[in-house]
């Protein structure tokens, strides 16, 4: 099997359209708890995203194992973050801010249901490589070993769903229509980098 590189070279895709800005690192650097805070209910949602899938799409037998292992992988680092975040007195957020970045991702699905489908997918891959680029940003700017060690593991690991979303819809759709909704997403996704507000957070 090809690795990530290999097959976004393959499918004639850089990644990420727009790099994070500067300015969002030292923002987080400014207030490490507040985006320890949001990265656990980050991954905790994200688990959640990957059981939903199953809910929606019990007929899609193929995808069904891929999901439950990210479910399971996701919720170990919702464990994870907050062991880290346990271990520093840091409590889990009391209210949820809502996620602007994935709602507005999650507004230009399509509405017919296989469309929808794709592109729900296709959304869930564009957001675990931003969630990469951003811990790997973290891991290179941490000072201690502890959490520099997480981060790297972590953006590694996210590469992966990355990948492994654009995977399970090859079961279902040919490379050209993955390729032509992966293109409208990355586009619209790069001018939602920019505008987005810099908060301590995830996105
Ligand atoms: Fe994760
Ligand atoms: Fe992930």
């Amino acid at each position: 099997m090809l690795n990530l590189t290999e097959q976004m070279a393959a499918l004639g895709l850089d990644i990420l359209r727009a790099p994070s800005p500067i300015e969002w690192i030292e923002t987080v650097l400014n207030d490490f708890p507040a985006f320890m805070q949001d990265h656990a209910d980050c991954e905790r949602k994200a688990s959640a995203m990957a059981l939903s899938f199953i809910a929606k799409y019990p007929d899609r037998l193929e995808i069904i194992p891929e999901l439950m292992d990210t479910a399971v992988e996701e919720l170990q680092h919702f464990r994870q973050v907050y062991r880290l975040m346990e271990k520093r007195g840091i409590p889990l957020a009391k209210e949820i801010t809502k996620d602007t970045y994935v709602g507005d991702l999650l507004g230009l699905c399509r509405s017919k249901p296989q469309e929808r489908f794709l592109d729900r997918l296709v959304i869930a891959s564009v957001v675990e490589w931003r969630g990469c680029e951003r811990f790997k940003k973290v891991a290179e700017a941490l000072q201690e070993p502890e959490l520099q060690n997480f981060y790297a593991l972590l953006w590694q690991s996210e590469a992966r769903h990355g990948e492994s979303f654009t995977e399970m819809a090859k079961f279902y759709f040919p490379r050209e229509e993955i390729n032509c909704r992966l293109d409208f997403f990355l586009t619209e996704e790069a001018l939602l980098i920019k505008r987005l507000p810099l908060r301590p957070a995830l996105h």
